[in-house]
């Protein structure tokens, strides 16, 4: 299991500052929407800068028609970035034209579908989907793997059950992990580190007990021991 830190800070430079007290770990960092609207393509070339041996997971969840996705995802091949991910509700069509499309280049990065945003209760889940989180993953998950994509992002808990129906090799990664305990937030679906790593998860992204803590790298470190 690997570690993926969520680079969520508001400004640039508290994303470098962060970045500075971890930089001699062995971790993934996850640049989502907020960072890479506001810092660009400049901001993962700070990264590598820091230490080229960061691996970088674009955290974009592509969802629109499958040309638009197929364009946007050779475009991020242009990038560098090690991961990054769709919407598995854009539909099969969708994600087999990314895979096709990506299928032109020699090294491609990793491709996640994510499945159930983990945010989502039950309740508000059906009210979208008119379906359960569980079987709705697990479909969304089939999808994926069907279309010829590396993994899904979902929570923990389905972790195990996706890779019963799909295959053991299959990767998910995990968001909303709250590694010793710590608030929620506005994640509903939350696991610790041993939970993660009993079932199997692949990548676990944290972001707030890390970033809002005193100690950014006590955490990491930590963190790692667990894993
Ligand atoms: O701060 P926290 O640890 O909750 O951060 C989780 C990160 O994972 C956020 O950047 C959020 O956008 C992302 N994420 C998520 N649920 C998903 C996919 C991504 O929480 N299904």
């Amino acid at each position: 299991m690997q570690l993926c830190v969520a680079l969520d800070l508001p400004t640039k430079q508290e994303n470098l500052d962060l970045i500075n007290k971890i930089k001699e770990y062995p971790i993934w960092l996850k640049v989502g929407l907020r960072s890479y609207i506001r810092d660009g393509e400049e901001f993962l070339k700070d990264i590598k800068k820091i230490n080229p041996d960061f691996k970088i997971f674009l955290d974009l969840k592509l969802y629109d028609i499958p040309n638009t996705m197929a364009d946007a995802a050779e475009s991020i091949m242009g990038l560098g970035v090690d991961m990054f991910n769709v919407h598995a509700s854009a539909g099969k069509r969708a994600m087999k034209e990314v895979m096709d499309r990506l299928g032109l280049y020699e090294n491609r990065p990793i491709v996640l579908a994510v499945t159930a945003l983990t945010s989502f209760s039950e309740d508000e889940f059906s009210e979208v989907y008119e379906d359960s989180i569980s079987q709705k993953a697990d479909q969304f998950a089939k999808d994926a793997h069907e279309s010829g994509l590396d993994g899904v992002v979902c929570s923990a808990y389905e972790s195990k059950s996706i890779k019963n129906i799909t295959d053991k090799a299959f990767m998910t990664l995990t968001p909303g992990i709250r590694p010793f305990g710590e608030d929620a937030g506005d994640q509903q679906r939350v696991a610790d580190v041993a939970y993660a790593k009993s079932a199997g998860v692949d990548f676990i992204v944290v972001g707030r007990p890390i970033y809002k803590s005193q100690n950014p790298s006590e955490v990491v470190k930590k963190i790692l021991e667990q894993i």
